[in-house]
């Protein structure tokens, strides 16, 4: 049995299949990763989806006892239905709970809570019920549990009354949406995502806003008692936690002065030349505001033809939750925008902007060494660990930042802070951000990096183990 849970719908490792039917295992990044790297254990267990058919043949070969499903540590991966899983992860996690929480909708023609969404609201019942009663099997007696995100916000309550014994922390890792927004929700469907989170003995967030919200909807939405230490709903009291997830420094740059980084990063000389470099590097999804952050840029090189050929943006847009057409489309809109800047300001020997569209980490993380500027500007985020990592990397390097990232709470006084709405300030941003003096990038990047590294996952995972004891 199994003293500390973790249940998450990304696992710890994801599979692929060659055409001659091998799986191979690839271990994920992300903070819950390194910091569950510290806790592995014979007594913890980490329960996640299989998320691609790859994955449910392993879950299917570990359960007959043919496969170890992690390659280390332990971990249950759950074999759902594809339809199921599809509604719950596409359907209620990222189209609806993910779009409420980052102010997503298009509200004149989205959201619309019809009888399709009826259908995935089911799956997603179906699918926070496979993980309670996994959880629920595994536990040993009085076992602390930690449920991660808005996929598993039903799970807590739903432990609570098959498992009155188990210790249930629920976290979010995403922002909370203010109590008028999240009421765009079919009023049952709120009151069960709050609810469902009210069966956890603590409920965690990123940063004091989004716990904040959180108790506002709360209150308004269920009527429930708030003190700003915890929420009281039918006798029953759910302690609230704020705890922010930084970025373990010391694993981050032995990783990024690694041979095939170093490699990258010659690479990437050769390409930029004595040029100075912006980047971004995010997933291209649609609450990071790629398309307002080229603007930003586009606005810059129209305002300031003094920095042509002087200047390359260097944007990394990873794929994302490629089955939803709207990511689709988005991922479209950011390789149009960046089209029109190279097509309106490139020259012969000057490409003012790279696109990269495919996930190389190597890559990446030479870019943050060699940044000039790092632009974050989501619209909305829970944390945002890219501003963090950027630091790390280099203390030369300015930061513009969206006020919008829970990361600006650590952040906001030495990073270049923007509404990431407004593409002038933006653009601003972007050349004052160029044209800080050397002694002020150093030493706004040196303070910047202690923010980034004070509270490395490994401390999250602490604090969220404490807080159950
Ligand atoms: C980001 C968010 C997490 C979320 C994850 C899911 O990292 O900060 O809150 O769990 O995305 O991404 P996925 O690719 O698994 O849909």
């Amino acid at each position: 049995m199994n003293n500390i849970l973790v249940a998450s719908n990304r696992g710890p490792v994801s599979y692929t299949c060659s055409e001659q039917g091998e799986l191979t295992v690839r271990r994920g990044s992300g903070g819950l990763v390194s910091g569950l790297s510290d806790t592995s254990g014979d007594d913890l267990l980490w329960v996640c989806a299989a998320m691609s058919e790859a994955d449910r043949q392993a879950a299917r070969g570990a359960r007959k006892g043919r496969l170890d499903p992690a390659g280390h540590g332990r971990l249950r991966m759950l074999d759902l239905p594809p339809a199921t899983f599809d509604r719950a992860y596409n359907g209620v996690a990222n189209s609806t709970l993910w779009f409420v929480h980052h102010l997503l909708y298009d509200t004149p023609v989205s959201p619309r809570f019809d009888a399709a969404f009826r259908r995935e609201w089911a799956a997603y019942r179906d699918y926070n019920e496979a993980f309670a009663s996994a959880l629920a099997e595994e536990a040993a007696p009085e076992a602390r549990v930690l449920v991660q995100d808005y996929h598993l916000t039903l799970v807590p309550a739903m432990l609570r009354s098959a498992r009155p014994d188990l210790r249930v922390a629920h976290f979010s890792h995403t922002p909370w949406a203010p109590p008028e927004y999240f009421s765009l929700l079919p009023d049952d469907v709120a009151a069960q995502v709050l609810g469902g989170i009210l069966g956890a003995e603590h409920a965690g967030f990123l940063t004091a806003r989004w716990a904040r919200a959180f108790t506002d909807c709360c209150a308004n939405l269920l009527g429930a008692q708030t003190d700003g230490r915890g929420v009281t709903l039918g006798g029953r009291t759910t302690r609230l936690g704020v705890h922010s997830l930084g970025v373990d420094g010391e694993a981050l740059w032995r990783r990024a002065h690694e041979p095939d980084v170093e490699t990258c990063l010659a690479a990437l000389r050769e390409q930029v030349g004595d040029r100075r470099l912006i980047v971004r590097i995010d997933r291209a999804e649609l609450s990071k505001n790629i398309v307002r952050g080229l603007a930003a840029y586009r606005e810059f090189l129209a305002a300031h033809p003094e920095w042509h050929g002087r200047v390359v943006h260097l944007v990394f847009a990873y794929p994302s939750r490629h089955d939803l057409p709207g990511y689709r489309a988005y991922t479209a809109a950011v390789r149009q925008a960046a089209e029109e800047i190279r097509h309106e300001y490139g020259t012969a020997d000057w490409d003012p902007l790279v696109l990269d569209l495919a996930d190389d980490y190597p890559r990446s993380l030479a870019a943050y060494r060699l940044a000039d500027v790092l632009v974050v500007n989501p619209v909305r985020d829970g944390m945002n660990l890219v501003a963090k990592e950027g630091p790390v990397l280099s203390r030369r390097c300015a930061l513009v930042l969206s006020r919008e990232a829970g990361a600006a709470a650590e952040l906001g006084a030495d990073a270049l802070v923007v509404n990431p709405y407004d593409v002038l300030e933006t653009a601003r941003a972007l050349r004052m951000a160029l044209e800080m003096p050397e002694d002020e990038r150093l030493r706004r990047g040196a303070r910047l990096a202690t923010a980034a590294t004070s509270l490395p996952p490994r401390r999250w995972l602490a604090a969220q183990l404490t807080a159950l004891t």
